[in-house]
């Protein structure tokens, strides 16, 4: 597994407004929703494209376009749902699926109430959103899902990780012979007792769309 933790001042700068407890609810969401777009220029490196020929007002130019299949973008529901506009913004062509998933709180261990994805991937690029890789074990539980139903790989786009969440998927997928790659704007110290990341910004969903 390749982790790549995005080293950029604006990066930075966002994401200090998004840790900070006075930031309010639509400031959250709009400062997530920029530091998605700026995670998804360096996520999408590896994005597959096929060379054109396109004719300038004066001779043909060689150019790219993004490759069939489109690649797939994933939100893992709730929290995800609030990076997914700041990801298409980027990648204006790609199918959404979506996965819904809920951290049940006294064993941390995903479970899966909702999926909307199509039955085969075989040879898409998918690209996951989850903002907070805390245990790991939501994102690990999802890109399996993605991987048995063929997905070609699979980078995951947090706005947190946690070394714990790390190790975690690096154990998951030893030897699976697939790529995956985690795209984040920072990796905090530790998770407490509860499976919070440390310092972190606190619950991801709740911030983005207030305590449910
Ligand atoms: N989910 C969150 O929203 N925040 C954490 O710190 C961990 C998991």
């Amino acid at each position: 597994m390749q982790t790549l933790v995005v080293d950029h001042p604006l990066v930075a700068h966002k994401l200090t407004t998004l840790r900070d407890v006075r930031t309010d609810s639509p400031t959250f969401r709009r400062l997530a929703d920029e530091l998605v777009t700026l995670l998804a220029y360096e996520a999408t490196r590896d994005v597959r494209v096929t060379d054109v020929t396109v004719d300038t007002p004066l001779a043909p130019a060689h150019g790219v376009r993004l490759a069939r299949p489109a690649p797939l973008v994933v939100p893992i529901l709730r929290a995800g749902l609030g990076m997914l506009d700041g990801m298409t913004r980027l990648l204006p062509t790609a199918e959404v699926g979506f996965l819904g998933m809920i951290r049940d709180e006294s064993t941390l261990k995903a479970q899966t109430y909702a999926t909307r994805l199509p039955e085969d991937l075989s040879g898409r690029q998918c690209y996951v959103l989850d903002p907070m890789l805390a245990t790991g074990g939501t994102l690990a539980a999802a890109v399996h899902f993605l991987f048995d139903r063929g997905a070609e790989d699979v980078t995951a786009i947090c706005l947190l990780a946690a070394p714990e969440g790390l190790a975690h998927l690096d154990e998951a997928f030893q030897g699976i012979g697939k790529p995956i790659r985690v795209v984040t704007a920072a990796l905090d110290e530790r998770l407490n007792e509860n499976g919070y990341i440390v310092p972190g910004l606190g619950d991801a969903g709740d911030r983005l769309y207030g305590v449910v």
